[in-house]
């Protein structure tokens, strides 16, 4: 052994247990009690939670989108996850129009060889449904792209998928193994409403609360319910990514006790702010889509977490600068949607989660770490505290106390939508792959650290 981590509390989705864990190389290779330490490094985690590291399986680094590109790219979005206990990114390969899938992940997957600090792996998204693309997704998952994803919106930039494409991705799904991912909200509807508030008179009266007013919750409700039709119809694997409504955990629980193979992703930002955000000043730098809703609509997110309705918290990550928010120029539409999070989704999560007693500490590593690497064909090697299992660790320690401000932060971005927020609870070490690259909140890795990881099918939860 290497590295010893002595006297911290193992948590799992299982328990808790007091032990000692062991690392060779890459990997955990013993827990016990009492580990002899001989000339391995240790680290004492005493008072502390040694947990499996956050995977956040949605984030867009250096996305092009809106008119302009996100700000956090591959080395600062990874070396964030790292400040934040993430020790796995799954990020997006979206194919071109009249393009290749498989040259969409490569090209991707150059852009992000050297750079990235943590593990990666990407969700393949068919923009362009043809029978070449899906012989590619087949191929694709025979290379372990196991996962997928369809955008039901964005018809205009030319990336949403119809029902026909959804319906034989998930056909292709039931086939495969693979999970089809689905942004979730309802095109025709939402360009409708969206031109009834476009006018200077109501954009003027409204601001950014126009997102809000364009945006009601049957916009994503009726998508969701059309999408788990499909997933019905061909018994395929259905994932909803970046769910922001009550009615969303309603549909996900009563489609999963019907035998559906449905599951449901949310995010902090649904989780913990409200739709009141877009009546401030500065209400569109929290512009993001689907936008997030009210109260109601977190509490009862909160409570699909805890009885098992949402399966995993996610980021959506997709940072965006002040100087780009600012591109909207009073026009909702034209808001560079998307927030920054992974850096902050674990602390995040256990002072308003764990602390609030809204979920207990288990539960969060499941939604926030077991569970994504089960679904997305990467456990045990990930999302596990286990003999084998890559050496992928947060020592979190509850008792930091600290006021949440983006100048603390390693994102570019310069405004955090969770500013002031009071935490209790913070990363002390975060370990990828048997490699220390996190301490207290700081980037202490290796640049080109990370790799690309080759996914199995994933299990069905
Ligand atoms: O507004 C968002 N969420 N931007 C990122 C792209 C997406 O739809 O996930
Ligand atoms: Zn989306
Ligand atoms: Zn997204």
């Amino acid at each position: 052994m290497n590295l010893i981590i002595k006297n911290g509390t193992l948590v799992t989705p299982e328990g808790r247990v007091k032990a000692d864990l062991g690392i060779k190389g890459e990997k955990i290779v013993a827990i016990g009690a009492n580990l002899k330490h001989g000339d391995a490094e240790v680290i004492d985690a005493k008072g502390m939670y040694v947990m499996p590291g956050a995977i956040d399986v949605h984030v867009h680094l250096q996305l092009p989108f809106c008119g302009t590109v996100s700000a956090d790219d591959f080395v600062n979005g990874t070396k964030a996850a790292a400040c934040g206990g993430v020790t796995t990114v799954i990020d997006f390969a979206i194919q071109k129009k009249g393009g290749s899938l498989i040259q969409a992940v490569q090209d991707r997957q150059a852009e992000a060889a050297g750079k990235v600090c943590v593990d990666y792996a990407l969700h393949a998204v068919p923009t362009d449904w043809n029978d070449r693309t899906a012989g590619e997704m087949v191929d694709l998952v025979e290379e372990g792209h196991t996962t997928f994803k369809m955008f039901m919106i964005y018809a205009k930039s030319g990336m949403m998928s119809d029902d026909g494409a959804l319906l034989a991705a998930l056909e292709l799904s039931a086939r495969t193994g693979a999970m089809i991912g689905v942004h979730a909200e309802s095109n025709s509807a939402l360009d409708l409403l969206i031109d009834r508030f476009h006018t200077p008179e109501l954009m003027k009266k409204f601001g950014a609360y126009a997102h809000t007013l364009s945006r009601p919750n049957f916009t994503e409700w009726e998508a969701v319910q059309r999408a788990i039709t499909w997933a019905d119809v061909t018994g395929g694997k259905l994932y909803i990514v970046h769910s922001s409504t009550g009615e969303t955990a309603d549909l996900i629980a009563e489609a999963r006790a019907d035998g559906i193979r449905a599951y449901a992703e949310t995010c902090p930002q649904y989780l913990l702010l409200d739709d009141s955000v877009f009546l401030r000043d500065d209400g569109h730098l929290y512009g993001t889509c689907p936008q997030i809703k009210s109260k109601e609509d977190s509490e009862r997110l909160w409570e699909g977490l805890d009885y098992g309705d949402i399966s995993t918290v996610a980021t959506d990550t997709c940072t965006f600068t002040t100087t780009q928010k600012a591109m909207w120029e009073g026009d909702f539409t034209k808001i560079p949607f998307g927030l920054p999070g992974v850096e902050t989704m674990l602390p995040l999560m256990y002072s308003y989660g764990v602390g609030k007693k809204r979920i207990t500490l288990e539960k969060m590593v499941q939604v926030c770490s077991t569970n994504p690497a089960k679904l997305m064909g990467m456990y045990p090697e990930k999302g596990s505290l286990a003999i084998n299992s890559d050496a992928d660790i947060v020592i979190f320690d509850p008792k930091v106390k600290k006021v949440l401000t983006y100048t603390d932060l390693q994102t570019n971005c310069d405004f955090s939508p969770f500013e002031g927020f009071k935490l209790t609870g913070y990363p002390h070490i975060t370990i990828a792959r048997g490699k220390v690259v996190g301490k207290e909140g700081k980037f202490v890795g290796t640049v080109g650290h990370g790799k690309w990881l080759k996914r199995h099918i994933g299990e069905d939860i």
